[in-house]
C-alpha cells in the first residue's frame, strides 16, 4: 500500500536522478518545533476563548494564570525556533514563483504574529497587575502598569491579531493542502514527523 511517506512527488517523476524530499527537508529539530508551536497556539487559543474575559478585578488563578503560563513558554519556544530557523535556513521547495512569493510572505507575516501578539499580550497582563512567570518560577519583568492606558489597547489589539493569526494559519493550511492534493509535491511531507 502507498503511504504519504513513500509517495513519489511530480517534481522527482519529471526529474528522477534529484531527490527534492531529502534536499530540502526541514530537520527533525525544525519540525518538532513547527508542531510545539502549533500544539501551543492551539491551546493558547483555547484557553483564551474560554477564560473568564479580563477586565479589571479578575483574579489570577485558574485558565487566566493558564493562559499566562503557556503564552511565556510559547514566546521561549518561538524565539527558540527562529534561532534555529536563522542557524540552520531550509530552503524552500521547489515551486512556482507565485507559490513562492505567496509562502515566504506567510511565513513572514506567521513569525510577526508570533512575537507582536504575545508581546501585547504580555503588556495588557501588566496593566491587569498579573505577574508573568516562564515555567512557574522565573519572573519576566512587567512591560506596563495600570496607570499605562496604552497596555490596556495593547490587551483589545492582541485579541484583534489572534484572529488574524487564525485566518493567516487558515490560508497556510489551505496551502498545505493545495501541495498535496493539487500540485502532488512533497512540501506536506517536508513538515511532517517521521516522513522523510
Ligand atoms: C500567541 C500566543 C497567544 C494567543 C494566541 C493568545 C490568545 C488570546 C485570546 C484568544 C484571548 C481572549 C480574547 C477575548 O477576550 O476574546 C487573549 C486574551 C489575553 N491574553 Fe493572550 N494569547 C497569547 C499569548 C499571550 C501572552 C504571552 C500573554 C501574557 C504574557 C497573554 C495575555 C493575555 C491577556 C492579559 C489577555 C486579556 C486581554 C484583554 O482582553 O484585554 N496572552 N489571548
Ligand atoms: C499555529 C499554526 C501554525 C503556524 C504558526 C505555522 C507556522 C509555520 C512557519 C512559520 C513555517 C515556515 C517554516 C520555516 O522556515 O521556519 C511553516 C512551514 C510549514 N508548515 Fe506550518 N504552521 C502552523 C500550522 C501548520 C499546519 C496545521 C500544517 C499542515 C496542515 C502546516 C504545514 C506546514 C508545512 C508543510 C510547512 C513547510 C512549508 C515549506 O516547506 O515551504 N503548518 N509553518
Amino acid at each position: 500500500m502507498t503511504t504519504i511517506a513513500d509517495r513519489p512527488s511530480r517534481h522527482d517523476l519529471k526529474h528522477p536522478m534529484v531527490s527534492s524530499a531529502d534536499e530540502h527537508a526541514y530537520d527533525t529539530t525544525a519540525r518538532a518545533l513547527h508542531w510545539l508551536v502549533f500544539g501551543l497556539l492551539a491551546a493558547q487559543v483555547a484557553i483564551g476563548w474560554t477564560m473568564p474575559h479580563i477586565r479589571p478585578g479578575v483574579a489570577q488563578e485558574g485558565l487566566v494564570d493558564w493562559h499566562l503560563s503557556v503564552g511565556a513558554a510559547s514566546m521561549l519556544v518561538v524565539l527558540v525556533r527562529l534561532a534555529w530557523r536563522i542557524a540552520r535556513p531550509t530552503p524552500l521547495a521547489p515551486m512556482v514563483r507565485w507559490e513562492r512569493v505567496l509562502a515566504t510572505l506567510t511565513h513572514l507575516l506567521l513569525y510577526l504574529l508570533l512575537i507582536v501578539i504575545p508581546v501585547l499580550g504580555w503588556a495588557a497582563a501588566g496593566f491587569f497587575g498579573y505577574t508573568v512567570r516562564l515555567f512557574g518560577f522565573i519572573t519576566l519583568p512587567a512591560l506596563a502598569d495600570h496607570t499605562m492606558r496604552w497596555a490596556h489597547e495593547a490587551g483589545d489589539i492582541h485579541d484583534l491579531l489572534t484572529n488574524v493569526l487564525l485566518g493567516v494559519v487558515g490560508l497556510h493550511v489551505l496551502a498545505a493542502l493545495w501541495h498535496y492534493f493539487i500540485r502532488g509535491d512533497r512540501v506536506l511531507q517536508r513538515m511532517l514527523p517521521g516522513v522523510r
